[in-house]
């Protein structure tokens, strides 16, 4: 499990080993546009502000995943214990 913060909506989320980050910002109410949610169109794409992200898209290059700047909020998860997120 980790914790989100987003940082726009002053809102924390844990997020369980179960759940899909998408479904836990759904859950508090924060709308991400999503297309795909297999993670190869690029539409959810979140700027991250703090924390390493677990890449698991097929849409980010490795240098863009190595920048830890973006998250693809369908399918990718955390590193780190914590992530914020400018949302
Ligand atoms: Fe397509 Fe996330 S919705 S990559």
């Amino acid at each position: 499990a980790f914790e989100v913060e987003l940082r726009r909506s002053r809102k924390t989320v844990q997020v369980g080993a179960t759940e899909s980050l998408l479904a836990a910002l759904r859950g508090v109410g924060v709308k991400v546009a999503v297309s795909c949610e297999e993670g190869v169109c690029g539409t959810c794409a979140c700027t991250v502000l703090e924390g390493e992200p677990d890449h698991r898209d097929a849409y980010l290059t490795d240098e863009e995943k190595a920048d830890n700047d973006q998250i693809l909020v369908c399918c990718s998860r955390a590193r780190s214990a914590r992530l914020v997120l400018d949302l």
